[in-house]
């Protein structure tokens, strides 16, 4: 589904990520780990059209999307679900959700949507007349991934969603993430908790300044990196 390869990116004269290849497949959950300041985020905002690329290629479902507007990728069904969540504070949970689905393909499978939001996030449901900002991290993080399944996505891109949160929250998170992906969303999740990640997760990369160290299941990932500190 998604194909990423030899992707450059600079910020100015630094080189972030560097000869990076990687692939996700149609139905797949798969995880980026790496230490902070290592590329992960960049990787994520490069893929949805956020960031430019200076060489390498993303293609989706075949089709290139280097150079293409941001609106174009969210489209094409391609989202990117920020850390900081980037709701709109003064707006009603259903204004959120509704602003999710402004584009014209989303706009069309809106109740569509819309059900199964409330479906996935039944919370949400109940709250859609409350303002954004009086919500707690756990609601806010759901309302941010329901406004990203409101943009009809097939692909999304999850920037460290327990970012702020409550450790007793985290697998509660992780699970609606779960949820997100048995509904037949592509995700692609940056998650600092890896040790709650196995119940759900394909497939992990690991990213280490700019280049992608390791490819395969999460396991074997903890396994070598245990045998490193031995
Ligand atoms: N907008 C930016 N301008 C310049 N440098 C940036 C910018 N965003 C991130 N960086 C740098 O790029 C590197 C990778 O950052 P990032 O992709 O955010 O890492 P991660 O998500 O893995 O923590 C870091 O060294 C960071 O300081
Ligand atoms: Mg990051």
């Amino acid at each position: 589904m998604l194909e990423v390869s030899n992707l450059n990116v600079f910020y100015d004269e630094f080189h972030v990520l560097q000869d990076v290849s990687m692939h996700v497949a149609e139905d797949e959950a798969v995880a980026l780990i790496g230490a902070n300041g290592h590329g992960k985020s960049t990787l994520m905002k490069a893929i949805c059209g956020l960031i430019p690329i200076r060489s390498g290629d993303v293609t989706f479902q075949g089709e290139r999307l280097n150079g293409l507007a941001v609106s174009e990728i969210v489209k094409q069904g391609l989202v990117y679900v920020a850390e900081d969540r980037r709701l709109f504070p003064d707006m009603t949970v259903r204004e959120n959700l509704d602003l999710g689905a402004y584009l014209p393909h989303a706009r069309k499978r809106k109740g569509e949507n819309l059900n199964l939001v409330f479906e996935l996030y039944p919370q949400l449901k109940e709250r859609q007349g409350q303002i954004a900002r009086t919500l707690s991290g756990g609601e806010a993080q759901m309302l941010a991934l329901a406004r990203g399944l409101m943009s009809a996505a097939r692909f999304m891109a999850i920037d460290e969603p327990s970012f702020g949160l409550a450790p007793n929250l985290v697998q509660n998170m992780l699970r609606t993430i779960a949820r997100i992906n048995g509904a037949g969303i592509t995700v692609l999740l940056v998650e600092e908790n890896i040790a709650q990640l196995e119940t759900f997760i394909d497939r992990v990369y690991f990213l280490e300044e700019g280049k992608t160290s390791y490819e395969g299941p999460l396991q074997a990932l903890e396994q070598r990196r245990t045998g490193d500190k031995a």
